[in-house]
């Protein structure tokens, strides 16, 4: 592996859609982080590319102003006006011939003045209909002509990755008519984050765990990402799009195939990207009666999140009054191969949930109870592995000890691990490795083709099944709660229970499920 405590080689980074939100509050945020840690490159430039009317100095004054807002620690001048200063700007339209004329002569102007070797990253941060006719145009500009002897030209492409399996394949192709698939970075900010990528770390770095991380060991898998947050200002986007295809494809799927794949051969992107691949392929396709009895969706009514009022989602600025899409999910998936048969996935993602909680529970089975016969003890407490990804990152082993006093009676207790006891945190929007990783040509933490084909099979006869059932009014559940009954019975149908996500950060252990 390359020294990633040196800087990425020099480049120019080139932002379609460079006066939107993406740009201001994440991107150039960690553009700014990444030169805070000695990362940037010295010989480098930044071009935004957008429809609004700015010009190279009203576009630095714009970004001034993101990243005194959006930065994650307190500014430096120095820094802040080194990144300023190499920051230029292209008015045009995505499908504006003369627009890739006046790029390209702005990336030779910036080749000289900043001395970048030709070396482009174009990042597209624009609504997903604009992906497929950028890179057309760029293509046809000659911009991303790349051979393995000369600079390179990389793309980086931006969720959602299609609204269903035919689109996402439609825009594969159209994508790899220009580029050569080692071009193509396609982002799921979820691998961007540090406990997310400390999932392979934590099985395959370790020795005690992975003789257990299989069907003989493991009862079942809780995957959770909840969210206190509703749909805010993203009304329009959402209520087109769905907790099921804005979640599941992507960030669902990315921690199933962290926590199902085999261990790859060599900790390089092609070696991961295909054991992520046999995962979503060993995936259990539903029929449309495996949808109706395994996947449960729901839409929040009004209620309180933390102490503050949310409207009915039917309420919410920009969506239908007579909406039928959801705003959560939860399904239970299995997955066909030799190490996890008859071990379920349950899944689950909403909005306006009573508790922000992103984890990943392992369940272990049961001990044997023979020789507690004859005590006080009627049940031994579960064991459970919980990987906590946000917001409080760490592991938690629950384990079951003997109460101490004279009669034996068993108590779950548990032994953790916090990232922040042990690392300092760095301050991070998320995108600074994926950012650096592509400048460095590193792949691994991107999906490739297959990838993302995989996680729209596994959703497309959910869609279809739900689109087949027509406009149907959704159950709901309460904001502020923990989801809809019709998820409790899911899992309850099984004798299980899910995880509780109604807690504080101090709740106890002996009552940690529904
Ligand atoms: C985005 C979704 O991809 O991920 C949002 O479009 C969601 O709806 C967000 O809120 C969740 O990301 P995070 O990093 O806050 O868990």
């Amino acid at each position: 592996m390359d020294d990633r405590t040196q800087p990425a080689p020099p480049c120019a980074l080139v932002i379609f859609g460079g006066a939107g939100d993406l740009t201001k509050r994440l991107l150039t945020p960690a553009l700014y982080h990444l030169r805070r840690s000695k990362l940037m490159p010295e010989n480098f430039a930044m071009i935004g590319f957008a429809r609004t009317d700015l010009d190279d100095q009203s576009f630095r004054a714009e970004i001034g102003k993101g990243l005194a807002e959006f930065s994650k620690s307190k500014l430096v001048a120095a820094d802040r006006d080194w990144l300023l200063k190499r920051m230029h700007y292209v008015k045009s339209g995505f499908e504006d011939p003369a627009g890739y004329d006046a790029l390209k002569a702005l990336l030779e102007k910036a080749n000289k003045e900043h001395g970048t070797e030709g070396n482009v990253l174009f990042y597209l941060a624009t609504p997903a209909p604009a992906f497929a006719p950028i890179v057309e145009q760029l293509g046809r500009a000659g911009l991303v002509t790349h051979d393995d002897t000369g600079p390179w030209r990389r793309v980086i492409v931006e969720k959602p990755f299609g609204t269903d399996l035919p689109s996402a394949e439609e825009l594969n192709r159209r994508l790899q008519a220009v580029l050569s698939e080692d071009q193509i970075f396609r982002i799921d900010h979820y691998l961007g984050k540090e406990t997310v990528q400390n999932i392979m770390m934590f099985r395959f770095a370790n020795g005690i765990f992975e003789p257990l991380w299989n069907r003989d060991h493991i009862d079942h898998v809780q995957i959770t990402v909840a969210e206190t947050v509703g749909v805010e200002t993203r009304g329009k986007f959402y209520d087109s799009t769905g907790a099921l295809r804005d979640m599941v494809p992507n960030h669902l799927c990315q921690l199933l195939t962290m926590t199902a794949m085999e261990p790859p051969t060599r900790f390089n992107a092609d070696a991961v990207r295909t054991e992520k691949a046999k995962v979503l392929d060993a995936v259990q396709i539903y029929r449309p009666e495996d949808v109706a009895r395994n996947v449960v969706r729901a839409q929040y009514a009004a209620g309180d999140v933390g102490g503050k009022h949310v409207a009915d989602y039917l309420k919410e600025p920009n969506v239908a009054p007579d909406s039928a899409t959801e705003t959560y999910v939860a399904m239970k998936l299995s997955i066909d191969n030799w190490r996890w048969a008859g071990v379920p996935f349950y899944l689950r993602t909403g909005k306006a949930l009573a508790k922000r909680q992103t984890e990943v529970a392992i369940q272990f089975k049961q001990a044997p109870f023979a020789m507690f016969r004859d005590t006080p003890v009627d049940s031994l407490p579960q064991n459970d592995l919980i990987i906590h990804v946000q917001p409080d990152e760490g592991v938690t082993l629950r384990l079951s000890a003997k109460v101490p006093g004279p009669t034996v009676h068993i108590g779950g207790v548990e032994m953790r691990f916090n990232y922040k006891d042990y690392f300092k945190s760095t301050p991070s929007t998320g995108y600074e490795t994926l950012i650096y990783d592509c400048m460095k040509g590193d792949a691994s933490l991107f999906q490739r083709a297959d990838n993302i084909e995989g996680g729209w099979r596994i959703v497309q006869p959910i869609l279809d099944a739900w689109a087949k059932a027509g406009k149907v009014k959704l159950p709901t559940y309460p904001a502020g709660s923990s989801g809809p009954d019709e998820a409790t019975a899911l899992i309850k149908r099984d004798h299980r229970r899910w995880r509780r996500i109604d807690r504080g950060p101090d709740w106890k252990l002996s009552n940690a499920a529904e």
